[in-house]
């Protein structure tokens, strides 16, 4: 753990989705009154790192419950808790706070897959390949567990130095070979590939020499197709935010990350709800940050102890913090890509409905106004006979009504078989045009048809203009998997 001094020297409806659950997803209010509702209104979630142990709180339990829709495991998903004796693995911590997540509609943050520091003694003694070999193994190990269960993991954990050098931190993980953060990055992709994958780091806060050599590994990373999705700042901060905090983060963004505020915490005093209420609006500016995350729930949590910075008091009480990024929350524009997992669906908005496996959008054929019209996939191109409105039918159920004929998705002739044809009909709310959302991960969600129980998909996961959608037995495959993408 870096010392606390050098931290502050630098300072310059919510009903979720969640893996392996399916909701209800209530339709939205204009200005949210928590964390988590006013974040998911603009497509994103706000989340809290939890200490398991803390879960039998009830103050505790009841805040993060209320306000916070996404958690991170303090420690529980750290290396030396999850394999204390090499090739022992134990998820006790990790398994916990899953559940919680999962039972309270919450999204998961993964912490952290490979750090030079929180190695189990075992590791720390290792060197060369034989420590490759087995932080490699950690990687496959961990993420092959959780799979499925987060929605973004941080891969790798504070791997570049401090100061002006921009280069990489010494450690023993670095002395097994520069390619260590690459090789992490893609055994997690082959261990969970829905999970989006980060690097995270701190004193990233502004554009200085520290992000820039971070900044252009991931520019390496994407010009080579190493895996990374996203970039965590965790953003520790003291009494001051660096300028061009916002133009840090959309510089990363730009390359084609997500970012996300990963462990922020904010030196108590005047200026704290100040850079509380920047920090979030900084973010919520950036179409491809995803969400905000707090190093803890209330002061008497934190890790920074007497500093005082995260948003309830040792009481729970609100802080001018709180209400400061509620504002900013409720203040900032939507999110153009929502929902990612742990936010709702806004029954006001119109979507285009992307398939995982193709890339294309769920189309009706030849721009057809008429009953019985075959619902196909065809390029992106946003037109109204791509856009879709969730319409609510109650009990979690929605129709998808399109833009262009006002006519709704129905499985034809309300059959149960697989591969029955997915058309568009007048809007009769039958159970044959009603659809639930299941969670994929990664963004995705399935829409699971009322009457006969079976998901919308892209007949034999074809990748062509025109292909068939149809419905087939809900097998999670990436040809039934849809992002929803907010165009209106
Ligand atoms: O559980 C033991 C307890 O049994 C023992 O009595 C006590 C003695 O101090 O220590 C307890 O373990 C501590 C653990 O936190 C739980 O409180 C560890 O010593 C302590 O090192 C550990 O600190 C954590 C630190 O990471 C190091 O892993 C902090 O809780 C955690 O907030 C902090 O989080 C890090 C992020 O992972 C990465 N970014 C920086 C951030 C803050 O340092």
């Amino acid at each position: 753990m870096r010392p606390k001094k050098a931290l502050l020297a630098t300072a310059t409806l919510a009903v979720a989705l969640t893996a392996g659950m399916t909701v209800a997803l209530a339709p939205m209010a204009s200005a949210g009154t928590t964390l988590k509702a006013s974040a998911a209104e603009k497509g994103r979630y706000f989340g809290a790192a939890v200490a398991t142990g803390k879960l039998s709180n009830s103050q505790y339990v009841g805040i993060l419950n209320s306000e916070f829709n996404s958690v991170t495991p303090e420690n529980e998903m750290k290396w030396d808790a999850t394999e204390r004796s090499q090739g022992q693995f134990s998820y006790t911590g990790g398994d916990r706070l899953v559940s919680h997540a999962q039972a309270n509609g919450m999204s998961v943050r993964g912490h952290a897959l490979l750090w030079h520091a929180q190695q189990p003694p075992w590791a720390q003694g290792m060197s060369g390949t034989a420590l490759r070999n087995a932080a490699i193994n950690h990687v496959t190990q961990v993420a092959t567990h959780f799979r499925g269960k987060i929605y973004a993991w941080d891969v790798v954990n504070e791997a570049f130095a401090d100061g002006g050098s921009g280069g990489r931190r010494d450690s023993n993980l670095q002395r097994t070979g520069n390619d260590w953060i690459e090789a992490a990055f893609r055994a997690a992709r082959a261990a969970d590939p829905g999970a989006k994958l980060c690097y995270n780091d701190y004193n990233t806060d502004g554009i200085n020499a520290k992000s820039t050599g971070i900044y252009n590994m991931v520019r390496d990373f994407k010009s080579r197709g190493v895996p990374i999705d996203c970039v965590g700042f965790q953003s520790h901060l003291g009494t001051t935010l660096a300028g061009d905090y916002q133009a840090n983060l959309q510089r990363f963004a730009d390359l084609g990350v997500d970012v996300q505020i990963t462990e922020l915490d904010v030196m108590t005093g005047s200026n704290q709800a100040n850079i509380y209420g920047s920090v979030t609006r900084a973010c919520m500016a950036v179409s491809r940050c995803t969400g905000i995350t707090t190093w803890g729930v209330r002061d008497s949590d934190s890790w920074r102890g007497s500093d005082n910075a995260l948003l309830f008091d040792g009481s729970g009480n609100k802080k001018a913090a709180y209400t400061s990024v509620l504002n900013a929350l409720n203040g900032g524009s939507t999110n153009p890509t929502t929902p990612p997992p742990g936010t709702g669906v806004d029954t006001t908005a119109w979507y285009v409905l992307v398939n995982r496996n193709s890339g294309k959008a769920l189309d009706v054929y030849e721009r057809s106004t008429t009953d019985g019209a075959r619902i196909d996939q065809w390029a992106r191109n946003d037109g109204a006979w791509q856009q879709w409105q969730f319409v609510d039918s109650g009990s979690g159920y929605y129709r998808l009504k399109s833009r262009n004929s006002g006519k709704v998705l129905d499985v034809a002739n309300r059959s149960t078989a697989d591969s029955a044809p997915v058309v568009q009909w007048s809007d009769g709310n039958g159970t044959n045009q009603q659809f639930r959302l299941a969670d994929s991960s990664g963004g995705y969600l399935r829409l699971i048809n009322r009457n006969s129980g079976k998901a919308v998909e892209v007949q034999g996961s074809s990748t062509a203009d025109g292909g068939n959608v149809v419905q087939y037995a809900d097998w999670g495959g990436t040809n039934q998997q849809w992002q929803l993408v907010r165009v209106g």
